[in-house]
């Protein structure tokens, strides 16, 4: 299928989605985020595809935020009637169990920091820089990123960059352990596929199971995450990929897997 704001392609086992409003920094308007909820869903159901790649098109940015221009005339009573940016998290964090990949190629900004923050794992490219400018709109974050930011990157540089929106470069955010890595813009999106084929190329129940285990960890106590972790081990060990890569680790070879 194709869409009017996003690309859609498979390399293998990934899906890539590529934001496609680069005329406006792929600001992150409705129609966007309906495109990206349809994408994400065929992903989820389609069991050829094991994990995803989102970046945005051009060099300039993955997202410069939500819409400006769409919420400038929006009158509060409809933001609070739609619950608005409740839709991200819901399909985008929440029905998503297979795992995700933000290739962040320049400006995240905003909710484009705040998606980019919805993936399990964010690859920057060296130009990437990430903010919550939103103060500089006499808002806030409304997509996670006084939470998200936070827990990523501890109270002192998250409520910085939230009371002044000063832009973290990508250095800085790998040192604070917002991203995984840094790499070249002319790599990112190949890195980011390579990394996420090797995401797919794992047990995929084990896969759902371990996304699920790191994700407690941001919901629970310690104790709650730790009992959680145990039983997902357990349950794993019903499966019929624990008997294959149990078996082909004793038998010196690769496992193959059944996703049972
Ligand atoms: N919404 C709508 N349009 C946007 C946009 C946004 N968030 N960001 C950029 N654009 C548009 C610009 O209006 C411009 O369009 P025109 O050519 O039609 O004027 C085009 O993209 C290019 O942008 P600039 O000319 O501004 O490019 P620049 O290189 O001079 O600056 C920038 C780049 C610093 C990223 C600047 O565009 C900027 O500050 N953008 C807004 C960032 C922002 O405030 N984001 C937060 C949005 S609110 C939010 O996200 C709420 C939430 O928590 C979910």
């Amino acid at each position: 299928m194709s869409y009017e704001n996003i690309l859609v392609e498979q390399r293998g086992a990934v899906t890539l989605i590529t934001l496609n409003r680069p005329q406006a920094l792929n600001a992150l308007n409705s129609l966007v985020l309906e495109d990206l909820i349809d994408a994400f869903a065929k992903f989820e159901a389609d069991a050829s595809q094991g994990c995803a790649v989102l970046t945005g098109a051009g060099e300039k940015a993955f997202a410069a935020g939500a819409d400006i221009k769409e919420m400038f005339e929006k009158p509060a009573a409809e933001f609070f009637a739609q619950d608005f940016f409740s839709r991200w998290t819901s399909h985008l964090v929440k029905t998503t169990r297979k795992p995700w990949i933000a290739a962040v190629n320049g400006f995240a900004l905003g909710g484009g920091c705040e998606l980019a923050m919805m993936a399990d794992i964010i690859i920057a490219s060296e130009n990437a820089k990430f903010g919550q400018p939103e103060i500089k709109l006499g808002v806030g974050p409304g997509m996670g990123g006084s939470q998200r930011l936070t827990r990523a990157i501890g109270k002192s540089k998250a409520m910085e960059m939230c009371l002044t929106g000063r832009m973290m470069g990508a250095e800085e955010a790998e040192r604070s352990g917002l991203v995984s890595r840094v790499v070249p813009l002319a790599n990112l999106v190949d890195e980011a596929v390579k990394l996420a084929a090797e995401i797919a190329a794992m047990p995929p129940l084990a896969v759902i199971a371990n996304k699920e285990a790191v994700n407690a960890a941001y919901e629970m106590t310690l104790e709650q995450g730790l009992i959680m972790e145990r039983r997902i081990f357990q349950v794993l060990t019903a499966t019929e990929d624990k008997v294959e890569g149990m078996g082909a680790f004793i038998e010196k070879r690769p496992g193959v897997w059944k996703g049972k």
